[in-house]
């Protein structure tokens, strides 16, 4: 490689041959509410920006406890205003610890299916722009087998459902899981077991998990990891910080730094279309949807 290429690949972000820069999509999402999935995103963000990733965590999810409140924050102006023209996306984004970027909640992002093709165009082209600046977006998003859910799922490489060890959140995993597979195509899946007493019970939450998936779908269950039930965890929550930045050194901190860099090592599943416009086409574009299945 040429040095005036490298220096310009490493200016401007994009590769020598000049393809859009591969952004990873992934969309942290649960069967039944309250498992964890805000603080499993918002710390494995931040476990990745120490990494060395440049990371954008979208807040897809309109419950109570948002990213912002999660982390501090006080957003201003959100998605709704970049689709209303209002405001340019860059305007929008929240700078977070270790300088991962935000995106708030809004009702703009359950309304990303529903665009007019104007609006569609809008959103594409100011993502598009973004690409060149990010390597992972994590996408926060709603319990459920909501059409929101689905769509960010169906749009990202990699989707991790987060399960507890209680009866309900087990079977909503598995209904959602095989919803995903059956009617939307999707068979790869990062399982992550959150709130369990050490690693055999985390190992133990997802064997029965994989059991039941295994005898009646079509589908590739992976095993992320677990993050134990820490006290630590919920003394973070309460002062608006992650754990992981609160209490370093805690048990809950050392399994995202963990579950974190195991996702970097797994092969981003399907590179051809990695550029962060193609998540954003593929969620904003219905007709996309049905071409895939
Ligand atoms: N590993 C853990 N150890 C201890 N407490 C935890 C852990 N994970 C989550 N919690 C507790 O569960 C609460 C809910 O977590 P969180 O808000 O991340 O869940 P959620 O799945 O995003 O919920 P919702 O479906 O409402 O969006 C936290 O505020 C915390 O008190
Ligand atoms: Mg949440």
């Amino acid at each position: 490689m040429l040095a005036s290429e490298l220096s310009r690949a490493q200016t401007t972000g994009r590769r020598p041959d000049n393809q859009p820069h591969p952004v990873r999509a992934i969309c942290v999402t649960s069967g039944k509410g309250g498992v964890g999935k805000s603080n499993v995103t918002v710390n494995l963000a931040i476990a990745m920006a120490c990494q060395r990733q440049r990371v954008m965590l979208m807040d897809a999810d309109l419950g109570l406890a948002n990213v912002d409140v999660l982390l501090g924050l006080q957003p201003r102006y959100n998605l709704s205003h970049v689709i209303s023209g209002e405001r340019t996306l860059k305007e929008i984004i929240l700078t977070g610890p270790e300088g991962i970027k935000i995106i708030p909640a809004s009702s703009g992002i359950q309304r990303m299916a529903e665009l007019t093709p104007a609006e569609q165009a809008g959103v594409i082209g100011a993502f598009s722009e973004l690409g060149d600046t990010l390597d992972v977006l994590l996408i926060d998003s709603a319990a459920g087998i909501s059409t929101s859910v689905l769509n960010f799922s169906r749009a990202s490489h990699d989707v991790i459902v987060v399960v507890c060890d209680e009866p309900a959140s087990l079977t909503d995993a598995y209904a959602l899981i095989k919803l995903l597979s059956r009617e939307h195509g999707l068979t790869r899946f990062h399982i992550l077991a959150n709130r369990v007493a050490g690693s055999h019970e985390g190992r133990e939450l997802f064997n029965k998990l994989f059991k039941v998936a295994e005898r009646f779908l079509d589908v590739t269950l992976n095993f992320l990891g677990m993050v134990p039930e820490d006290p630590h965890l919920r003394k973070a929550v309460k002062t608006q910080q992650a754990v992981i930045q609160a209490f370093p050194d805690s048990p809950s901190a050392s399994a995202f730094r963990r579950i974190a860099a195991q996702l970097k090592g797994r092969p981003m599943p399907y590179a051809a279309s990695g550029a962060l416009q193609f998540f954003i086409e593929r969620l904003v574009n219905a007709d996309y949807h049905a071409e895939r299945l």
